[in-house]
This record gives structure tokens, C-alpha cells and sequence, in this order.
């Protein structure tokens, strides 16, 4: 398990195992557009301002993934115990 805060507004919300961050953010009213949730289109990529990112998808690049600053919130999670998304 880890964490996703918000940025703008504090808000940290736990994502268990099982569940994708966009399923927790959307059960706390906070709504990322999704199409594949599978990883693949790009459709819910989302700025990381901290923390390190698990990716799981197969839609960012290489270096992207390197880079850190962008995740799939639709299936990829976390290493760090909390990351902050620029929502
Ligand atoms: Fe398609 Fe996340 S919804 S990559």
C-alpha cells in the first residue's frame, strides 16, 4: 500500500493493493478522465511532483519512465510511500 496526495490541495488518500489510484480518487469525488485503464492510451497520464512512481503502463517512454514525473494513474502505483500528483 501506498499513498497519493494531492497538490493543491493536501488531500492524502490511501490506495490499497487491489485498487488503482483513479478508483480512490474517484470515490473521493476527485475524477481523472480514463479510457484503456489498462495502460495503454495516455489518457490519464498525470504530472508527479514528488515521490517515485511504479509504472505499470506501456504508453510513456523509456526515458519517461526514468524521468518520473508523469504516471498512468489508471495501473501503475507507487515505490515511495507517497506520491503527489499535480491535481
Ligand atoms: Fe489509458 Fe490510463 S486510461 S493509460
Amino acid at each position: 500500500p501506498f499513498a497519493v496526495q494531492i497538490a493543491s490541495t493536501g488531500q492524502v488518500f490511501a490506495v490499497p493493493a487491489g485498487e488503482s489510484v483513479v478508483s480512490v480518487l474517484g470515490t473521493n469525488g476527485i475524477e481523472i478522465p480514463v479510457s484503456c485503464e489498462q495502460g495503454i492510451c495516455g489518457t490519464c497520464v498525470t504530472r508527479v511532483l514528488a515521490g517515485l512512481p511504479d509504472h505499470r503502463d506501456l504508453y510513456l517512454t523509456d526515458a519517461e519512465h526514468a524521468a518520473n514525473d508523469l504516471m498512468t494513474p489508471c495501473c501503475s502505483r507507487a515505490l515511495s510511500e507517497i506520491v503527489v500528483l499535480d491535481l
